[in-house]
Order: C-alpha cells, then sequence, then structure tokens
C-alpha cells in the first residue's frame, strides 16, 4: 500500500493507503476528522468540502494519495483554539443552519469563495457559487446572509447586523 503524507490543519500526518481511499475516507476514517461529511460520494452536495492546496474541493470524489504532499486544511482547521473564524461565527451569529449536516461544506465553500473574490461577494454571486452546496433545511436565505457578514468579518469590517 502506498503511504500518503500530507499537513492537515498545520500538522504533518502520514499513513499507508489503499490507492482507492478516497480523501474523504482518509480524513474521516485515519485521521477520525468527522467534522467532513459525506452526503452524496457523487460530487454534489457539497458537505465534503474541503480545503486542499489551496482550492475548496470536494473530498468525496478524489484519491488520498492524489494530495501526497499537499496542505489540507478541514472545518476542524478553521478556528483559532476557542475564537471561530469569523465565518463560523457568521453562520452561528445569523441562524445559517438547522440540522448543520451540510453546514462544514458551507463554510468551507464559503471561506475560499471570499478568499477568491477577495472582499464581499453580492448576493448574486454568493447565490451562483453555492451551487454545488446543498441544504436541505434552511431555504438558503440566512445561509446567504451569513456569508455576506462572514465576508464583511474577514476584510476587517464591521458585520453585518442579524436581522
Ligand atoms: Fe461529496 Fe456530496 S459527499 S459532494
Ligand atoms: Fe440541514 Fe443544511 S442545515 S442540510
Amino acid at each position: 500500500m502506498p503511504k500518503v503524507t500530507m499537513t492537515v490543519n498545520g500538522k504533518s500526518v502520514s499513513a499507508d493507503v489503499e490507492t482507492r481511499t478516497l480523501l474523504v475516507e482518509f480524513i474521516r476514517q485515519h485521521l477520525r476528522l468527522t467534522g467532513t461529511h459525506v452526503g452524496c460520494d457523487t460530487s454534489q452536495c457539497g458537505a465534503c468540502v474541503v480545503h486542499a492546496g489551496g482550492r475548496a474541493i470536494k473530498a468525496c470524489t478524489t484519491l488520498a494519495v492524489q494530495w501526497d504532499g499537499a496542505e489540507i486544511t478541514t472545518i476542524e482547521g478553521l478556528a483559532d483554539g476557542d475564537t471561530l473564524h469569523p465565518m463560523q461565527e457568521a453562520f452561528r451569529e445569523h441562524h445559517g443552519l438547522q440540522c448543520g449536516f451540510c453546514t462544514p461544506g458551507m463554510i468551507m465553500a464559503a471561506v475560499h469563495m471570499v478568499e477568491r473574490h477577495g472582499g464581499v461577494p453580492d448576493e448574486k454571486t454568493i447565490r451562483h457559487e453555492l451551487e454545488g452546496n446543498l441544504c436541505r433545511c434552511t431555504g438558503y436565505h440566512n445561509i446567504v446572509k451569513a456569508i455576506a457578514a462572514g465576508a464583511e468579518a474577514m476584510q476587517g469590517g464591521k458585520r453585518v447586523a442579524a436581522e
């Protein structure tokens, strides 16, 4: 079995894995980082989004061996100790979740969205960019508000007040 070594949430990890091991299996089963969810296994729901090599990717449709040597961030790596990442805080403040199953993937996608846009994306852009993240509970309204607020907070601005 090939050995893979990655930096996950700032820590170097290695393991022998089967070549068919998916990145999401490596993260959940080998590393026990279960905040990354599996909702579909067919690259549709976005529950499994992590940051890998500086991009937000769906970890259910890529192999662990493809990321040998990469830097990976999962939802567990976003907070700074007890201090939530501004996007996590915005989801909490704006009630951007109900059951929470989609939330880790939504937040990881949202952080990367803001990093790519380098500012606060408008509502149309946020909705368009969320095409790959499905939520069965919320109707998206508060998720969109949370992402706008989180984006503003990430720029160092004042957070949009919760309504
Ligand atoms: Fe990866 Fe649904 S589990 S997109
Ligand atoms: Fe339940 Fe999104 S909060 S699926």
